[in-house]
C-alpha cells in the first residue's frame, strides 16, 4: 500500500467541476489581481474567524510583514516568537528590521511555552508572535495577558490553524492581526501562493490593505511604503469554493487523528500529540516523537509511507538565523524536539485503512529497531 504525506489530486478532483465554473468566472472577467473573487473571498473568510476586516495578501510570509509594517515595527524593535516554526515567522520580523527574540517551547504541545515571555521583555519589544504550530491553538489567555501588561501588540501566526479554536474563539481572532498562508497543502489551500491578515482593527486593516497595493491611497500616490503583495483573483475564487468545505475536511482530520491516536497509545517508544484542553485542534499535521527518527522514516519510505519533518532545524540553528540565537543552552526543549519528531501523512482524503497501515508498519518498525540503531 502507498501512502502519500498529502494528496492534493484527490482533493481537487473530488470538486473538480465547481472549482473549475469558479477559475472560468475569474478568466471571463479577466479579473486577475484582486477583483470580485478575492473581495468575495475576504468577506467570506472574516465572517468565518468572526473578524470584522480580511485582507487577501501573496502568501502568509506577506502576511506576516504586512502586519509588522503596519504596526510601524522596525528597526530597534525586537519582537517575542518561537524557533520551532517555519522560517517564515522569523523572515518577517528580521525583514522589518526587528530582532527576532526566542522563548523556548512547551514539551507537550511543541506551543509557545508562555510561562518564558515574562523573562524575554525588555523596554524595545514591540510584540510577541504565538504560532498555532501543527494546528493546535497556543494559550492565547497568557499570551493576551502578557502582551496587555507590556503594551505589545499580538500577531497570531494563524498559518497552519484555519477553523482551530480557543475556548471557542477562531485562531487568528484573538490577537490584533491574525496571519494565514494558504500554501496549497494548508487546511485551506489555494491553487498557488496565497494568504491573509484578519484584524478587527479597523485602522490596522487599511494599513494593510495599502501596503499590499504599493502604498497607494489612489492610483499613484504612494503615500506610504508598500509592496506589490495583491492576492490573484485565480486563488480567491478557489479558496472561496473550499472555504465551504473547511468544516467538513477539519471535522475528517479530526476524526483521523483520533484513529492514530487509539492505535498508537500505550506505545512505548512512540509519544503521541495531544489536543489542549479547551481547544479544537485542526491537525493540520499529527507530529509523533520517535527514536532514531531518521532510520524510522526511511524504513517507513521503503514500506510506501511517506512522512514529514516539521521542522528538523530549529530557525536558531539555521545559517541565515543564527545571528540571532539565544545563549547556549537556553531553547533546550526546542533544541531536542528537532530529531525526534515525526510528521505522519494527514489530510482529509487519508482511509482508515491506509491510517491502519501506518500505524501498524510504525509500531512494527519502532519496537524492532536494533541495539545499535538504538543507541
Ligand atoms: C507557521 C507558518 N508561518 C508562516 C508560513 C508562511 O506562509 P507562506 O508559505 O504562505 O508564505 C507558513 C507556511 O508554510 C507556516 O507554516
Amino acid at each position: 500500500m502507498e501512502v502519500p504525506f498529502l494528496d492534493l489530486k484527490a482533493n481537487y478532483f473530488s470538486l473538480k467541476n465547481e472549482i473549475d465554473t469558479a477559475i472560468e468566472e475569474v478568466l471571463e472577467k479577466t479579473a486577475f489581481a484582486g477583483g470580485f473573487a478575492v473581495e468575495r473571498f475576504e468577506k467570506n473568510w472574516a465572517a468565518y474567524c468572526g473578524v470584522n476586516h480580511a485582507v487577501g495578501l501573496g502568501s502568509g510570509t506577506a502576511a506576516l510583514w504586512a502586519a509588522l509594517q503596519a504596526m510601524e515595527i522596525g528597526p530597534g524593535d525586537e519582537v517575542i516568537t518561537v524557533s520551532h516554526t517555519f522560517a517564515a515567522t522569523v523572515e518577517a520580523i528580521v525583514l522589518a528590521g526587528a530582532r527576532p527574540v526566542f522563548v523556548d517551547i512547551d514539551k507537550s504541545t511543541f506551543n509557545m511555552d508562555t510561562k518564558q515571555l515574562e523573562a524575554a521583555a525588555t523596554e524595545n519589544t514591540k510584540a510577541v508572535i504565538p504560532v498555532h504550530l501543527y494546528g493546535q491553538p497556543v494559550n492565547m489567555d497568557a499570551v493576551l495577558e502578557f502582551a496587555r501588561t507590556h503594551e505589545l501588540f499580538v500577531i497570531e501566526d494563524a498559518c497552519q490553524s484555519h477553523g482551530a479554536e480557543y475556548k471557542r474563539r477562531k485562531t487568528g481572532s484573538m490577537g490584533d492581526v491574525g496571519c494565514f498562508s494558504f500554501y496549497p497543502g494548508k487546511n485551506l489551500g489555494a491553487f498557488g501562493e496565497a494568504g491573509a491578515v484578519v484584524t478587527n482593527n479597523p485602522q490596522l486593516a487599511e494599513r494593510m490593505r495599502r501596503f499590499r497595493d504599493h502604498g497607494q491611497t489612489k492610483k499613484y500616490h504612494h503615500d506610504h511604503f508598500g509592496w506589490n503583495e495583491r492576492m490573484d483573483g485565480i486563488q480567491g475564487a478557489v479558496l472561496d469554493v473550499k472555504l465551504k468545505y473547511l468544516e467538513q475536511w477539519n471535522t475528517l482530520r479530526r476524526q483521523h487523528a483520533q484513529r492514530y491516536l487509539d492505535r498508537l497509545q500505550d506505545q512505548a517508544k512512540i509519544i503521541g500529540p495531544r489536543e489542549v484542553e479547551n481547544c479544537r485542534h485542526v491537525w493540520h499535521l499529527f507530529v509523533v516523537r520517535v527514536p532514531q527518527r531518521d532510520i524510522v522514516l526511511r524504513k517507513l519510505k521503503e514500506r510506501g509511507i511517506y512522512c514529514g519533518l516539521h521542522y528538523p532545524v530549529p530557525v536558531h540553528r539555521t545559517k541565515a538565523f543564527k545571528r540571532f540565537a539565544p545563549a547556549e543552552g537556553s531553547l533546550p526543549v526546542t533544541e531536542t524536539v528537532a530529531s525526534s519528531i515525526l510528521s505522519l501523512p494527514m489530510y482529509p482524503e487519508l482511509s482508515e485503512e491506509q491510517i491502519d497501515y501506518v500505524c501498524k508498519n510504525l509500531i512494527e518498525i519502532a519496537e524492532n529497531l536494533t541495539e545499535s540503531e538504538n543507541a
